[in-house]
């Protein structure tokens, strides 16, 4: 691939997202206490944000990092210069590494995106061994806990109502308290959940709407569909909405979930 589009890309995903799952990746793996010296893999690795951080806090032996995205992975190999660290471009439902060959398998910000849950969580527990540990995190979408996201869609349906479809609050259901207890009882773990809390802080109205124009994603999709009269309308209805002439900080608030299997 390009070198230049998967910059492109890849700058364009931390600018609207990478930046708010960074903390959360964080304080996500000191809750997850995994030990160091450990096999990991991270799956749905995107630009690297979780694996940035478990190379940086956790002192694994090796990772591997999977993402089905090119422009992602390539963004990610020439981010890295780490000799533990493996990337590699397949789908998450077929992972390349052997059955029980890892100690922890951690998703940042994924497993929501796939056609099936179940299925990811499934291969993510398939390569653990045993007493190994899987965790990841979500955005809380059901309860409006990225606020972020919420609040575009919530001005879009508004003026379109058919645009409520589109939201994560509707497409991502299971990503509540129940929903991700009925995942993991249905691939037969039992996980300690708890929530993150943060802020996703944008300087003005402009830092706030900008990414929403750059990077690939359902939001910039619907932007992209609408002529330029619907589309300013948008734009002026979440700055009524947001725009009071200072910083807009909004919340970013995660499930994680983690859980340990069995010897
Ligand atoms: C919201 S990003 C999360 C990236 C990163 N973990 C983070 O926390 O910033 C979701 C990622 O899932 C990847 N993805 C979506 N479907 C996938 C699949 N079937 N297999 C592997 N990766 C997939 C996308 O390419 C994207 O990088």
């Amino acid at each position: 691939m390009d070198a230049s589009a998967a910059r492109q890309g890849g700058e364009a995903y931390e600018i609207f997202m990478g930046r708010w799952s960074r903390p959360v990746a964080d304080r996500f793996l000191d809750w997850l206490h995994a030990p160091a010296g450990a096999d990991w893999i991270d799956v749905g690795s995107g630009t690297g944000v979780l694996t940035a951080s478990i190379l940086e806090r956790c002192a694994p032996a090796s990772v591997v990092a999977v993402d089905s995205s090119e422009t992602f992975t390539d963004y990610a190999r020439h981010r890295f210069d780490d000799r533990r660290l493996c990337i590699d471009t397949v789908d998450a439902t077929s992972l390349p590494v052997a059955d029980g060959s890892r100690d922890v398998a951690v998703a940042g910000l994924f497993l929501n995106f796939l056609p099936s849950m179940e299925e990811g969580l499934r291969e993510m527990r398939r390569v653990l061994r045993p007493g190994g540990i899987l965790g990841f995190y979500v955005w809380d979408y059901p309860d409006g806990g990225m606020g972020m996201l919420d609040v575009f869609w919530s001005a879009a349906a508004q003026l379109d109502p058919a645009a409520a479809a589109l939201s994560e609050r509707a497409r991502f259901p299971d990503c509540s308290h129940a929903g991700l207890t009925r995942l993991c009882q249905a691939v037969g773990i039992e996980p300690a959940i708890s929530t993150i809390d943060t802020i996703s802080e944008h300087e003005d109205f402009e830092e706030y709407w900008r990414p929403f124009t750059l990077a690939q994603s359902t939001a910039r999709r619907y932007l992209d569909g609408l002529d330029d009269e619907a589309r300013a309308r948008l734009r002026g209805a979440l700055a009524q909405r947001l725009d009071h002439g200072g910083p807009i900080r909004l919340p970013a608030r995660a499930w994680c979930v983690k859980a340990q299997i069995p010897d």
